[in-house]
């Protein structure tokens, strides 16, 4: 049972009922049986600063930040990680003594769910194209440099892909989405970071017949866990990794610097995300 002593952390966003963090974080207190607790608090944009200045007098081991609070809250912080900032968003932070810290584990999550599910996908290197240039696929961007591919973006808004292309660099080019199926011979990896084919949300419609044989199809959105996107390359037979592996191991840096644990991503806490996905 959890104290007024216990360490304690949150997830905060506006609206935050959707998340499913408290399910996951809770799993891993209960499986390391650590007095803790983790909890859902519903910041307003403009209680943010409040919030945050108030979180070492609250004894907070830290938090989680989703939307819309992933690039506001950076300038309130004392410091963050690099990955932070050439992400450009904080999703975790943490208290190192009195200071506050910042990270973006989404790139962290992004690489280890395909070093899981797909090991070796990344031993040839090559060209990823990855569709969609908001957050996530800034994530997905500076995972992927990290690993020596060449990128390929194409998002409905070409500037926002510019843009990405401009502060990333060299290894990053911009391709219009009618152009797509011109990019899939050459591609090892494809991604999806846009929020198609995610349930209430329009189908992505895409003809994978033209993409190289043997490359590795990457869903990040995860409901449904098999997206159409995933169920047409797994029927052309390429391997196919979806989005829940990231949102699980994404969530491993936070729990261990609040916690002090390294929790595993096993394979009951899976089950439990996929059967409140599907519930
Ligand atoms: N698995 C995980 O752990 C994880 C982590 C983060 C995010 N996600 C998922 O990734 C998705 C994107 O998240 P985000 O944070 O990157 O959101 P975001 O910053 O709002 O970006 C949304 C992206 O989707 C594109 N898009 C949205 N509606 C579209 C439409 N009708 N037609 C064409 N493109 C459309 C946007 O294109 P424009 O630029 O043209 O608007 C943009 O590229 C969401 O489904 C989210 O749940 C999963």
């Amino acid at each position: 049972m959890p104290s007024p002593h216990s360490p304690r952390a949150a997830v905060i966003g506006h609206p935050i009922a959707h998340s499913r963090s408290p399910l996951l974080h809770r799993y891993w207190l209960r499986l390391y049986a650590i007095a803790g607790d983790y909890e859902r608090i519903d910041v307003a944009p403009e209680a943010l600063r409040d919030f945050i200045s108030a979180m070492a007098g609250r004894g907070d081991a830290g938090c989680n930040v989703t939307v819309p609070h992933k690039q506001a809250v950076m300038p309130l912080l004392d410091g963050v990680t690099e990955a932070a900032r050439a992400i450009g968003a904080v999703n975790t932070i943490w208290r190192e003594k009195d200071r506050l810290r910042g990270d973006n584990t989404d790139a962290y999550g992004f690489l280890a769910n395909l070093d899981d599910k797909a090991p070796g996908w990344d031993s040839g290197g090559g060209r990823a194209v990855i569709l969609g240039a908001g957050g996530a696929a800034r994530a997905a961007v500076f995972a992927l440099l990290s690993r020596g591919f060449e990128l390929t973006l194409v998002n409905r808004t070409r500037v926002r892909a510019d843009e990405l292309a401009r502060v990333f660099g060299a290894a990053v080019s911009v391709a219009t989405p009618d152009d797509l199926a011109g990019h899939l011979p050459a591609c090892n990896l494809l991604v999806n970071t846009t929020a198609l084919g995610m349930s209430g949300k329009p189908p992505l419609v895409i003809d994978l017949a033209s993409l190289r044989q043997g490359a590795i199809v990457h869903d990040i959105v995860y409901v449904p866990l098999e997206t159409d996107l995933l169920r047409q390359a797994r029927t052309l037979g390429h391997r196919t990794v979806d989005g829940l592996g990231m949102l699980i191991h994404q969530a491993v840096p936070g729990f261990e610097r609040w916690f002090g644990v390294r929790p595993l991503p096993d394979a009951a806490l899976r089950q439990l995300l996929e059967d409140d996905i599907r519930a």
